[in-house]
């Protein structure tokens, strides 16, 4: 059975949405957080980083990912959310492509630059806790990616997370799977894959062409729809029954949303709103939810002006009776 990891998204998979999702939803064996930023000790107030709080993170194993380039903060970041709140498990961030965290060579901006990706490795691997990479194939070519394996190399990390496509790329155009291939053919640690599955079938493409890769991180494709992860593992459950196989894709296609989907979707957002709202109030979760449509108008497969006509609401009374009017 394959691991289905939750993937970090900055600004929507923070606890309140992965804990209503893995309420109504099952399929996920752990999530990596979206980033904190590493600090020296004197400077860590990681009281506040309320989406790392194991009381809000009981349901599924969470690994917290750090964002950072000085070696000695992520030593200190790591021994304060070990000491604080038991994490022995965490995530570098090598991968983020937005133009202001590139600009302060953070993220994904830090690619073309080995020899400061191998300090904060160094640092990082000399503590007493299982270290890991999520990054890209790299910020401007492919041969940054290769040169930041050969150095990853030679350190004892848990396993390097690959989203397959350029920073410089954002989430333009299509993953380049050719790319992946060459890199992994390089990397010596097991590899976490991460990008563009957004139905069954792409699973089955990429674990069919990638069978050495046994854990997948599901990101947007959670969002269009929550059901994704537990639709995987059913197809892998009866990956021997062709009639099962069959069938599973004969009622996806005949039924288009069923009703069962519809009224686990609406069981899932009623939670996901309410628990916004209790948390940030009705107006202030209106924006975070807005966010989310952009991936939800998949589900209900809007048409843009559909979605667009829903974005433009500013109350959200009227906003929660458009969706009422989407949903049934
Ligand atoms: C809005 C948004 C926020 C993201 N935030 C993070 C982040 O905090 N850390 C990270 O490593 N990747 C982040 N990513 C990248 C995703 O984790 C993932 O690698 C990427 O979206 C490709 O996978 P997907 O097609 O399954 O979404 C973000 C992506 C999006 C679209």
């Amino acid at each position: 059975m394959p691991e289905i990891w939750l993937a970090p998204l900055h600004g929507l998979t923070h606890y309140h949405f992965r804990n209503c999702l893995f309420r109504h939803y099952s399929g996920f064996n752990a999530a990596i957080s979206p980033f904190v930023p590493v600090q020296e000790t004197a400077k860590l107030n990681v009281r506040k980083w309320k989406d790392l709080a194991p009381e809000n993170n009981t349901a599924v194993e969470l690994i917290p990912q750090l964002m950072g380039i000085v070696p000695a903060h992520f030593a200190d970041t790591m021994k304060v959310l070990h000491q604080e709140f038991g994490y022995a498990r965490f995530n570098w961030n090598l991968g983020c492509p937005m133009a202001p965290i590139v600009r302060k060579r953070r993220g994904c901006g830090l690619m073309p630059f080995p020899d400061e990706v191998e300090a904060v490795v160094e640092a990082a691997c000399q503590q007493p806790y299982r270290f890991s990479v999520k990054m890209r194939l790299g910020m401007h070519s492919p041969e940054e990616g290769v040169e930041i394996a050969r150095r990853l190399n030679q350190y004892p990390l848990e396993f390097v997370a690959i989203h397959p496509r350029l920073g410089e790329q954002q989430y333009a155009g299509v993953p380049d799977w050719n790319a992946l291939e060459e890199l992994l053919s390089q990397l010596h640690h097991p590899v976490v894959y991460s990008g563009d599955i957004f139905q069954v079938t792409d699973y089955e493409r990429l674990s069919a062409r990638f069978p050495q890769i046994k854990t997948w991180l599901l990101g947007r494709g959670a969002l269009r729809n929550p059901a994704l992860a537990e639709e995987i593992k059913v197809i892998v459950t009866k990956k021997d029954d062709v009639s099962g196989i069959n069938k599973f894709y004969d009622e996806k296609r005949t039924t288009g949303i069923g009703e069962n989907e519809l009224v686990r979707f609406n069981e899932f957002y009623e939670d996901l709103k309410q628990t916004l709202e209790d948390y940030r109030g009705a107006s202030g979760s209106l924006s975070v939810l807005k966010e989310l449509w952009h991936y939800f108008a998949c589900f209900f497969q809007l048409t843009e002006e559909q979605l667009h006509s829903l974005l433009i609401i500013r109350e959200p009374e009227k906003f929660d009776e458009a969706v009422r009017e989407i949903f049934f």
